[in-house]
């Protein structure tokens, strides 16, 4: 039983025997059982017996239909025999989690894992993260989050891609392939959960949830596409967010749920609302009641209530009063039970923990997990290449609040990574230099607090030592829910202490464990090299230690523009190109970013040349060919990432400066040539116009091929 055919899955993969069975279920469920199944609840190992006596009740008695937090297979399946077993009908649970890099094993952030623009490498981690997730009885993974962020004061811009809409389109596409590729062979197998629909990325001031107010076409060019593409690629469920969208809180707004989602797009799986947003509508001050709360709420299209009991309370007795149509409920239930066919849980309800292939951190998953940090990590400054160190280095100093720190690496939204099991980089660095260096080490000062009083330690460790690695940066909890900052700075007394060291006159490479952009103007400006280094999980001190002495070239791009400042917010590559430019600057700041969008640097370096177009001209069905030359210049092997941008000259609604609309990662020997090839179509180049419709419209298009957003070879062709 539950055995299956081993094949990537698609949600839309539905078929008619699962339809039959949803139809021949509903058929026999009580409106009570309807609402059961539209009701989502956590479930703490740690809560009071009462609260987990009700818990079992709950589902005896059918009013519940999933649970969320259930970390140990033990658990999940006790709680699942409870549905199957004794409740009315059987129907199963299914059982949630937020598994958002990594489940044991610690992936690094998603911001981070962006930095690879690498689609295999993104799904191969969802994938070992699912299958993790999945043999501890996980149906139901809530990511990935796909909110495209531009303001990195806010804190969930480290869950997401970055700030581009192409890019982000492409990851959630191999996010959705990763988590539920399902590459094992029995059921129950998982579903994923594209979320926030939509722009919560864009709360205003970077102030999780706080108010989004944005124009039809933002909305449509930015901040939809990614989601557009998760369904397309088959996720099977999706959350709304939390905030306000044009004055109307996304839980309850039709244009999300009804009108694109199912209308447009035609998704079939299941809407779930974010925890207690029911709730939230109160204090939003648009309901003065639960009851109406949960009445705007299912008949704005959200099927699954989560924690708020709202649907719970109130439901059945809005049915009664012919508020909320039968028929709404049947819509919600049939979308919740095909996920539950379509996972498999009917037949399969209990999941067996030895199915599963790559058991918890295994080497396979480990090694996919060092692969990963590696290809996270990004050079953004490497003067006269004091990077890589040599390992036969006399000594080296290892400092700062981070550089032995175990906990901090893991980021925010750790599922169920231990710790211990972190190699920090001390770790790392003893054991990758030659036996004879001497590796010092010294804290240096706190992560955020105002004490001075190790620094002199470490000036003294860092002059006796060749060269000093100095990890600075912020913990795990400054960013993710609710983590949002106004400064972006390097947090308590870590820039006084990189000054202090920097006089020292020894070669600092500066190493960043962050979970956002910093603006680190200074470090730039003093600093010999900056190793953006992130979160990276379990495999943090190794990643970055194969990085500073040379196991691996470093290749990672930047998702996401580094502000110099915090007033230079919003900044990033792709704003719209405006009149009177000469007047949109600050006078009292460079007009460019510290590090633009896709900027990274490399151990070797890369010749572009030969920018050919296949045409001058582009016409309805034509596919333009983009063909370039990319050199390895240097001695090392090397991975590049190219980069193409394109920018509709004259349009009749103001269009960005530049577009990404490709890429390629490639690897390249020294000396070694390829020849990149990108094909343009005019879908590449539709927007919405003034009357909202999307086209492309004939001109002249910009188009440059090169390393990051801010330079580049350039050309120029016609849609005719
Ligand atoms: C709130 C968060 O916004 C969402 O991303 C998460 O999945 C849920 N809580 C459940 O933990």
């Amino acid at each position: 039983m539950g055995k299956r055919k081993n094949s990537p899955c698609s949600f839309f993969s539905i078929d008619a025997e699962i339809e039959n069975k949803v139809d021949d279920l509903i058929e026999k469920m009580t409106l009570d059982e309807k609402i059961g199944q539209m009701y989502q609840t956590p479930y703490r190992e740690n809560g009071t017996q009462e609260e987990k006596d009700k818990i079992y009740e709950m589902i005896k008695k059918g009013s519940v239909g999933s649970l969320f937090k259930i970390n140990d297979v033990n658990t999940a399946s006790e709680l699942q025999g409870l549905a199957v077993n004794e409740s009315r009908l059987g129907i199963p649970l299914i059982i949630a989690n937020d598994v958002i890099h990594g489940c044991h094993t610690a992936f690094p952030i998603p911001l981070a894992q962006a930095c690879s623009w690498d689609m295999s490498s993104i799904e191969e981690a969802e994938a070992v993260a699912a299958r993790e997730a999945a043999s501890t009885g996980t149906h139901w993974v809530f990511a990935p989050m796909l909110d495209v962020a531009r303001d990195p004061r806010w804190g969930r811009i480290t869950e997401g891609s970055g700030e581009d809409t192409y890019l982000g389109a492409k990851i959630a596409q191999a996010r959705v392939k990763g988590f539920q590729r399902n590459d094992w062979s029995s059921n129950p197998r998982v579903a994923c959960c594209p979320k926030h629909l939509a722009a919560y990325g864009a709360s205003e001031g970077g102030r999780d949830c706080n108010a989004v107010d944005m124009s039809e076409r933002t909305l449509r060019e930015v901040y939809l596409p990614p989601f557009k593409a998760a369904i397309d690629a088959g996720a099977g469920t999706i959350m709304t967010g939390y905030h306000d969208f044009n004055g109307v809180p996304v839980s309850v707004n039709k244009l999300f749920l009804n009108d694109i989602l199912r209308n447009e797009w035609g998704f079939k799986g299941i809407a779930l609302s974010d925890w207690q947003t029911i709730l939230d509508l109160m204090e939003y001050g648009v309901t003065s009641s639960l009851k109406e709360a949960a009445e705007q709420t299912v008949n704005s299209g959200q099927d699954m209530d989560m924690a708020s009991e709202g649907y719970l309370k109130h439901l059945a007795d809005l049915v009664g009063e012919g508020k909320v149509s039968e028929q709404i409920i049947n819509e919600a239930v049939r979308r919740i039970l095909r996920v539950k066919f379509w996972l498999g849980l009917f037949e399969t309800p209990f999941t067996n923990p030895d199915e599963f292939p790559g058991k918890p951190l295994s080497k396979e998953h480990l090694d996919i997990a060092l692969d990963m940090s590696r290809k996270s990590i990004v050079l953004l400054k490497n003067q006269n290449n004091t990077l890589p160190l040599n390992k036969n280095i006399k000594s080296v100093a290892v400092i700062g609040p981070f550089a032995d720190n175990q906990k901090d690496p893991l980021g925010t939204w750790n599922h169920l990574a231990d710790y211990k099991d972190v190699i920090t980089v001390l770790e790392a660095v003893k054991v990758t230099v030659s036996p004879n260096t001497n590796v010092y080490y010294s804290r240096g000062c706190d992560i955020n607090s105002k004490s001075t009083d190790d620094v002199i330690n470490a000036v003294e460790t860092v002059k006796k030592s060749d060269a000093a690695i100095v990890v600075l940066g912020e913990s795990a909890d400054m960013s993710g829910e609710g983590n949002c900052r106004a400064y972006l700075d390097l947090p308590g007394k870590q820039e006084y202490l990189l000054n202090e060291l920097h006089k020292t006159g020894t070669p600092i490479i500066l190493v960043l464990m962050n979970g956002r952009p910093l603006s680190i103007t200074w470090a730039q400006e003093h600093i010999e090299a900056i190793v953006e280094a992130w979160h990276l999980g379990l495999q943090s001190g190794r990643a970055i230690s194969d990085i500073i002495f040379g196991d691996y070239n470093p290749s990672g791009k930047l998702p996401v523009t580094f502000p110099r400042t915090v007033g230079q917010i919003p900044v990033y590559y792709n704003d719209r190109k405006i009149g009177g430019a000469y007047k949109v600057k600050y006078f009292d700041v460079e007009d460019t970013p510290l590090y633009p969008f896709g900027y990274g640097l490399s151990y070797t370096s890369f010749k572009y040349s030969n920018l050919t177009l296949s045409s001058k001209t582009i016409g309805d069905d034509d596919e333009l060919i983009i063909s370039i030359d990319i050199e390895n210049t240097g001695i090392r092997e090397g991975d590049e990432i190219v980069q193409l941008y394109i920018h509709d000259v004259v349009a009749s609604s103001t269009r960005p400066v530049k577009e990404l609309k490709g890429f390629e990662r490639i690897n390249l020997k020294p000396k070694e040539k390829k020849t990149i090839r990108f094909t343009i179509t005019t879908d590449d180049l539709k927007f919405y116009n003034q009357e909202m419709k999307y086209i492309a419209e004939s001109g002249v298009f910009e188009l440059w091929v090169g390393p990051n957003s801010a330079e580049g070879l350039k050309e120029e062709f016609c849609l005719i």
